[in-house]
């Protein structure tokens, strides 16, 4: 949750040229100050809560200006360019596709699509069978929750039309996903809406009883009976930090939405396609969900997103029913193909699995050398989340965040601004492909950022 803009005051700042780091102007660049403040001129007020850097190429895990200026990149453009930036299978993709001559098809049928669909289903453990393709992980997350509506109603009828997340979860900015969401402040525009209900999430800092049970009692609690509910919604891991749903709770979950036919959702649009080191966040868990939501890392950089799902609940809306003009747009899917292709080919998996500790100890170090400022650290396969917090407390100290974001970006570390509550988390999660090198040099970097704090 970005809540302020970074300075456009030039920085004189220490220059730096490693393998992989060039810093050799001030940052933000003199030159790209006017370009910045046009763009805050003519945006939304919304569109300035990242670094002040202008981005113009990209290699493998690292991201450049056009000043000479090049930064390990710890975020993966928002846990997006898994392959990495400039994938040559995915430049090559879309190069062919646009070659092609047939860049749009709207919902007619293309060879590209069952590629791409059949590709998807290799990934998908039973009872998921079908793949509906769309844009964005919103559009994904919301016919989610149109699945799971109409589903409530037709085995429990008008009243079985509640929707169960979590609080602090993130499904996205349009109304169904973000009346979804657990932060009360992001959906204040909506006002109270009584089919949309929270729970704590189990994630052992903010909620330090795990077990199960908080889940029923919270529900009691709120006046909500099994039978109202039409479905149960969560993130894997949460964007706010990065600790798996326990997979015992995700165990007892799933027995609860069976006994009460409950339609259980993951959000994987962060978590999927080898992210945690497995191919789906839920792949940890012993459970697979009903429906799943996917996004980000499945296309390589281009607009795509998918819903996974059981022949049941995908089959329950007629042809021309659920579509959207630009599912399947077939460069995207060209790209999603040699992305999803590219992940398996280069065992990126297992690179994901071999760096995991090196990230869960960089963390754990970046904590230590914060002396105090951060509350809380975790981390699952490539993606690390600090949280800095009040001495002793789980009160959000946003504005260190803050400052640790942009000293880290001015020594040649890209990190996206701050998220999660009260936008107190720093996430680090590097493209899959980054190697043990570059991670440990971003690592140190932070490290030593937070020693100076
Ligand atoms: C877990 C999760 N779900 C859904 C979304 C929404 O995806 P999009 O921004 O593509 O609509 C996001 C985006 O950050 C996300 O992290």
């Amino acid at each position: 949750m970005a809540t302020k803009e970074f300075p456009l005051v030039p920085e004189k700042v220490e220059l730096i040229e490693t393998r992989y780091r060039r810093i050799s102007t001030p940052i933000p660049v003199p030159e790209s100050v006017p370009l910045l403040e046009k763009l805050r001129a003519l945006e939304p007020r919304s569109m300035g809560g990242q670094p002040p850097v202008i981005w113009h190429s990209g290699q493998g895990a690292t991201v450049s200006d056009r000043w000479g200026n090049r930064w390990i990149d710890f975020s993966a453009g928002v846990l997006v360019t898994s392959v990495g930036h400039n994938h040559p299978d995915v430049i090559g993709a879309i190069r062919g596709m646009a070659d092609q001559g047939l860049y749009h098809a709207y919902c007619f049928p293309t060879e590209i699509r069952l590629k791409l669909i059949e590709e998807l289903s290799s990934w998908l453990p039973a009872p998921l069978k079908r793949v509906f393709l769309l844009t964005t992980g919103s559009e994904a997350t919301e016919c989610c929750i149109k699945l799971a509506r109409t589903y409530g109603l037709k085995v429990g009828g008008p009243s079985k039309r509640v929707l169960v997340t979590f609080d602090n979860a993130f499904h996205g900015r349009t109304m169904g996903a973000q009346l979804a969401g657990g932060s009360a402040a992001l959906k204040n525009w909506l006002g109270d809406n009584p089919d949309f209900v929270q729970v704590p999430f189990p994630d052992g800092f903010r909620q330090k009883d795990t077990s199960f049970s908080v889940f029923e009692a919270t529900l009691v609690a709120k006046g909500i009976k099994p039978e109202q509910v039409c479905g149960v919604m969560s993130e894997t891991y949460q964007g706010c930090n990065a600790t798996l749903m326990p997979a015992a709770y995700a165990q007892a979950l799933r027995r609860w939405c069976d006994a009460h036919k409950v339609v259980m959702i993951f959000d994987e649009v962060q978590a999927g396609f080898g992210r945690t080191g497995a191919p789906f966040g839920f792949s940890h868990l012993g459970v697979v969900p009903d429906l799943a939501a996917c996004g980000k890392g499945i296309a390589g950089g281009m607009p795509l997103s998918a819903v996974l799902g059981t022949d049941e609940l995908m089959s329950m809306y007629g042809p021309g029913e659920m579509t959207s003009t630009h599912s399947a747009n077939t460069v995207c899917c060209a790209a999603a193909l040699a992305n999803l292709q590219a992940i398996r080919k280069e065992k990126l998996i297992d690179n994901v699995q071999k760096l995991a500790p090196i990230l869960a100890d960089g963390v754990k170090r970046i904590t230590a050398a914060s002396r105090g400022k951060i509350g809380h650290y975790d981390a699952v396969g490539l993606v690390g989340c600090v949280q800095f917090t009040q001495p002793g407390t789980t009160t959000p100290d946003p504005e260190t965040a803050w400052q640790m974001v942009l000293r880290a970006v001015q020594r040649g570390v890209m990190l996206f601004a701050p998220v999660g509550v009260g936008g107190c988390a720093i996430k680090i999660n590097p493209p899959l492909v980054i190697n043990e090198e570059a991670l440990r040099e971003g690592l140190e970097v932070l490290e030593k950022i937070a020693s100076e704090l």
